[in-house]
């Protein structure tokens, strides 16, 4: 049995969550005498017909419980470390249609749980919470509370921090965590496998995107992490590209970025291939700067760096790359192309972004208005800790929305060389993605959890 087997026959580590984000909070002066409560997300009916919408758990909920269930709750209560979950009665009219829902037994032979009540038991638990003296602050996010919830007995209703702590704890990541998102990309290298083989004989672009698709349900991962982008020809320099409906004439290449997601995990994951199984010059010379972006930037990483200085240095990559293929013009310095973010017309993107529960996944402190446009997209800034999950995906695109407006600025055309740019643009773009697992320097400062075979 492998190593991730093992870890993942145990239980969701809910209560060990539980008491991170309690940590948190105490941490930072909030009261040791609280509760926290979450609320599942509700199942919705479509506006127009009699079908549900696709459910998709709240990840604050999950994180706290383990607990896939829609309409359930659940209670933290901190000083006496208890965790509750809510799961809903049976309700015989859904009972014909949708089976017997889970025992109360069950769960909590399932959850990493201390008791398991029926939802219809929560207010009556929480006005004992509120009403003992040991208990006296209710955390919660807003408009993630149910109408018919009442927290009267509490004498102090805090809305403003669980979220925040929740985000900032979601961050490191633990071991059940790590087998999780190995598991999601495990399935998806399979995919991955499935999809170029697809590709051999695909007439359009659907025949890729379902190859991927049905090799994660049929290897046990039922729900994308995202909308899977199964790009060709030019419309591989669309960054999130969805159509994946075109024919394959005339098209070089494959950008196929796509990640099963595993018990509520995600793994995300893109490789850039040549359909007719062999790259043209102009699109082998892309793929190498690339790769080369990813492999140095690999070398930089070990808890505690700071994430702009290896974008900074993807970039920098690029510059020597693009400057070897003679797209950018040799009359120019390093300096002053890096200086002038010329790259940035190239990859418009950060080179990464912390991958969990979501794909682009919380607590990276983003700053979509920095003016720099390097660092506009750049989802993680600061220092990455030990544990945190973050992607390495540099790329290139050549994309004439972006490039055009480039050309015609002479400030910024003129490092440009446009006859050799304009045997580029039906490499489309060049994307490689895989996921990270950050570790300390003494530890070997980082490990690849994608084993997807590259080019
Ligand atoms: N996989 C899509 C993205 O990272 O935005
Ligand atoms: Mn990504």
């Amino acid at each position: 049995m492998s190593v991730t087997d093992s870890t993942l026959k145990g239980k969701y580590p809910a209560k060990a969550h539980c008491q991170r984000v309690a940590k948190y909070l105490t941490d930072r002066g909030h009261a040791r005498d609280g509760i926290i409560y979450l609320e599942a997300q509700k199942t919705y009916m479509e506006e127009d017909c009699d079908q549900e919408k696709h459910f998709r758990q709240r990840r604050y909920f999950f994180y706290l419980s383990g607990c896939k269930l829609p309409e359930a709750y659940l209670s933290y209560n901190i000083p006496e470390d208890k965790l509750i979950l809510y799961i809903p009665p049976v309700d015989p009219e859904s009972v014909i249609w949708a089976g017997l829902p889970e025992s109360k037994e069950e769960a909590l032979e399932r959850y990493d749980v201390d008791e398991v009540l029926y939802t219809n038991e929560v207010n009556a638990t929480l006005a004992h919470f509120g009403s003992k003296t040991a208990s006296r602050t209710v955390y919660a996010i807003p408009e993630q509370v149910s109408e018919h919830i009442t927290f009267l007995e509490f004498d102090t209703k805090e809305l403003g921090i669980l979220r925040e702590a929740i985000d900032e704890c979601r961050v490191v990541k633990d071991s059940y965590e790590v087998a999780l998102i190995r598991r999601a990309n495990e399935i998806s290298t399979i995919a991955h496998i499935a999809a170029q083989k697809a590709a051999r004989t695909a007439t359009n672009e659907e025949q890729i995107y379902g190859a991927f698709t049905g090799a994660c349900i049929s290897n046990g991962a039922h729900e994308q992490a995202y909308h899977a982008i199964t790009a060709t020809g030019h419309s591989c320099a669309t960054l999130h590209y969805i159509r994946n409906d075109r024919p394959l004439q005339n098209r070089l290449n494959v950008l196929l970025d796509a990640g099963a997601e595993y018990d509520l995990y995600a793994s995300d994951i893109t490789r850039t291939f040549p359909l007719s199984g062999t790259f043209t010059p102009e699109s082998q010379t892309i793929y190498d700067i690339v790769k080369e972006m990813q492999e140095s930037c690999f070398d930089m990483l070990h808890a505690g760096m700071r994430w702009e200085d290896v974008h900074e240095n993807a970039h920098k990559v690029a510059v020597k790359g693009l400057l070897k293929a003679g797209i950018l013009k040799k009359d120019y310095s390093e300096e002053e192309l890096f200086e002038k973010r010329v790259t940035v017309t190239f990859m418009p993107h950060g080179l990464g972004h912390y991958l969990g529960m979501d794909t682009h996944d919380t607590g990276g402190h983003a700053n979509y208005d920095d003016p720099d446009p390097m660092f506009k997209y750049l989802r993680v800034r600061g220092t990455v800790p030990a544990g945190a999950v973050i992607t390495v995906e540099p790329g290139i695109y050549f994309c004439r929305f972006i490039i055009d407006p480039v050309l015609e600025d002479p400030e910024k055309a003129k490092y440009i060389d446009k006859e050799v740019l304009d045997r580029y643009w039906d490499v489309g773009g060049v994307r490689i993605e895989d996921d990270v697992l950050i570790k300390e320097k003494s530890d070997g400062g980082w490990e690849n959890l994608t084993d997807t075979p590259k080019l």
